[in-house]
């Protein structure tokens, strides 16, 4: 993961370096670093520090280095604990090469230890340090720079993305890429680099995204680019439309309480979106033979086929829908396997992209890959489209950032708009997910023939009041959590959550928001599944939440799965239905949600589930927009 920055042009480049580590942080925030070259000694100044850019920044507020050539880091530690030592820069023996990077090195111990051999003194347990000592080798072996780049390179394995700074060449930069991202950006007299273009989208929108498998040498006027074999590229630029608001906490205690109040707009504004590209489908009708997707798209297309790349025929002849993510993402690609499977009628299977990377893969004619990832720089899921890519199926993104990798990557891309999400855990990305996808099944099904014009405007309708829904059952519940419940349920260390069909992967949302902010342990079960083990656990001291769905025959079964937990003393919360008489009173605490369309139930669910879940973790007092250990953005796979 990590998030670096690196500049060089002829203003000081320090703040410019703090100012984007800041808004990287989202890639790692376990500790930063900075170096600069000071002009008139040619010479490194660095700071780095364990801890986020803002410690950093105070404490380098005491010192006065600056350069017009500098580089940052924030980490996510890979190799190494968390402290100074392990943070970037890392450097060679004599400290005259420094190196920031992002990715994981592969098998990096053996080159360590033949450095060791050749008498490399180590003092990290990076495996970035590793880089900086064998660069130093071949940049005395090589007789040009570029040939102890293009030496570099095939040692290494893995994914990485570095910038390095030579004092032997005070007025570069070099950048090399592999399967992490990296773009410049063009400014007067000046260049800016980035694992992402934010970091510096209020200096430039003109960049060069590198292509995978090259690395640049960037001084303030010039971008010298190549391949792997040193074949030089073109260096091909763009202008990035894409705005970066860094939006405050507006009077709300975290940015996950802000996001949990966000989500209704960020459902109205995805579905309303999603309405203007999908009626306008009759200028897609001859489209067979148009041209893909472009790779960055400045302006949204009109019609919702040819932004998803793919032609209306091949939506019609759709026997099959594969949806792969990660984590969150992964739980709402599983609630949404049941709206493709019962609008669209044709299966729908669902891969953790982590897991698919490394499983058979098995050609389907007439499908299609939908990649679901909120930042759309997911290292697994990036691996797994490229694995599809590979063989030439069509391939969707839906992300919530349309300058991320996945984007460039995908055949064709899906937006979502529910604006930057800040707090670590993903509260209106997976709602919006859920919406878009449920709209999506939807309108393929429209276009099969499955479901008239009508149903897909009610479809529509009844996103919307599920929005309405899940934002005005927080309010209902406000005072009872914030007053009694959330100190209650803080109580406990451990928690069982039960879901059956489709509220079976929304409990594991729930498990896994809890888990991640509060740090309290929860394990989660298909409800069906309590009887063959788990059942064991059941005691007054584990609460069991268990999550209702709005399928009559589902919900009996439900009610006797509550019973089965109540016949053991366990402790019931449930998440209801208006009407579940029978699951309300045997519980312990319930939860009643406004009756909505049967497969929106987990949506209409979602705000207060997120809500209960932050409460009970600020009685607990955790930092919870930073859990421990977590990143925003997951960049190693
Ligand atoms: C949990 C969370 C993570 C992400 C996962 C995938 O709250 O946010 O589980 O969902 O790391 O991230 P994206 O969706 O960006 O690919």
């Amino acid at each position: 993961m990590c998030g670096i920055i690196g500049y060089v042009g002829e203003k000081k480049s320090r703040s410019y370096i703090l100012e984007g580590l800041k808004k990287l942080e989202y890639r790692g925030y376990d500790s930063a670093g900075i170096v600069c070259i000071d002009e008139k000694h040619k010479q490194f100044s660095f700071q780095k520090e364990a801890g986020g850019v803002s410690l950093l920044k105070k404490l380098s507020e005491k010192v006065t280095f600056d350069g017009s050539v500098g580089m940052g880091h924030t980490r996510w530690a890979t190799h190494g604990v968390v402290d100074k030592k392990n943070a970037h820069p890392q450097f060679n023996s004599d400290k005259s090469i420094a190196i920031v990077h992002n990715g994981i090195v592969e098998g990096y111990e053996d080159l360590r230890e033949e450095l060791i051999k050749a008498k490399h003194a180590f003092e990290s347990s990076t495996d970035t340090e590793v880089i900086a000592h064998l660069f130093d080798e071949l940049v005395q072996e090589q007789p040009t720079l570029k040939l102890a780049i293009m030496s570099l390179v095939k040692k290494l394995e893995g994914a990485f993305a570095l910038v390095v700074m030579m004092e032997q060449y005070p007025d570069q930069l070099i950048v090399i890429r592999r399967r992490s991202p990296l773009v410049v950006g063009i400014g007067e007299n000046e260049h800016f680099v980035a694992s992402d273009f934010i970091a510096f989208s209020d200096k430039t929108k003109d960049v060069v995204f590198l292509p995978d498998t090259s690395f640049a040498i960037v001084t303030k006027n010039n971008i010298d680019l190549f391949d792997f074999d040193g074949k030089p590229l073109e260096v091909i630029s763009q202008k990035v439309k894409e705005e970066y608001t860094q939006t405050d906490k507006q009077g709300f205690e975290h940015y996950m309480l802000k996001e949990i109040y966000e989500q209704k707009r960020a459902i109205t504004r995805s579905i309303s979106f999603c309405k203007v590209i999908g009626n306008s489908s009759s200028s897609c009708q001859s489209d067979e033979t148009s041209e893909p997707f472009s790779r960055y798209k400045e302006e949204y297309n009109d019609c919702i086929w040819r932004q998803l790349g793919i032609t209306p025929k091949q939506v019609k002849n759709l026997k099959s829908v594969n949806l792969i993510a990660a984590g969150t993402s992964w739980h709402a690609a599983r609630v949404a396997q049941f709206f493709f499977e019962s609008f669209c009628k044709i299966p729908a299977r669902v891969y953790l992209a982590s897991e698919f990377l490394y499983m058979p893969f098995f050609n389907q004619e007439d499908s299609v890959y939908i990649l679901i990832s909120q930042s759309g720089e997911t290292a697994d899921t990036l691996q797994a489209l490229r694995l599809i890519n590979a063989q030439d199926v069509p391939t969707i993104a839906l992300t919530n950032v349309a300058s991320s990798t996945i984007v460039r990557e995908a055949g064709g891309f899906l937006p979502m708009q529910a604006g930057p999400e800040i707090s670590v855990a993903s509260t209106k990305a997976f709602s919006t997910q859920l919406s878009i996808l449920y709209w999506l099944a939807n309108r393929i099904a429209l276009e099969k023939g499955l479901i008239s014009a009508l149903d897909m405007h009610d479809s529509e309708e009844d996103l919307f009041i599920a929005a309405e829904i899940l934002e005005t059952v927080i309010e209902s519940y406000k005072l009872k959590i914030t007053h009694e419940l959330a100190e209650q349920y803080s109580k406990y260390s451990r928690f069982i959550f039960l879901g059956r069909n489709i509220s079976y992967p929304f409990a594991l949302e729930a498990a896994l928001k809890l888990k991640e902010i509060s740090y309290i342990f929860s394990q989660c079960y298909p409800a069906g599944e309590l009887k063959h083990g788990p059942i064991a656990l059941i005691d007054e001291y584990t609460p069991v939440v268990l999550f209702s769905t709005l399928d009559k025959i589902v919900y009996q079964k439900i009610v006797s799965n509550a019973q089965e937990v109540k016949a053991r003393k366990g402790h019931l919360l449930v998440f209801a239905f208006e009407g579940q008489k029978e699951l309300i009173n045997i519980a312990d605490t319930a939860f009643i949600i406004p009756k909505v369309k049967p497969l929106l139930g987990p949506l209409a669910m979602t705000g207060l589930m997120q809500f209960f879940v932050y409460h009970i973790t600020c009685k607990l007092g955790r930092p919870i927009d930073k859990p421990r250990n977590l990143a925003k953005s997951v960049t190693v796979e």
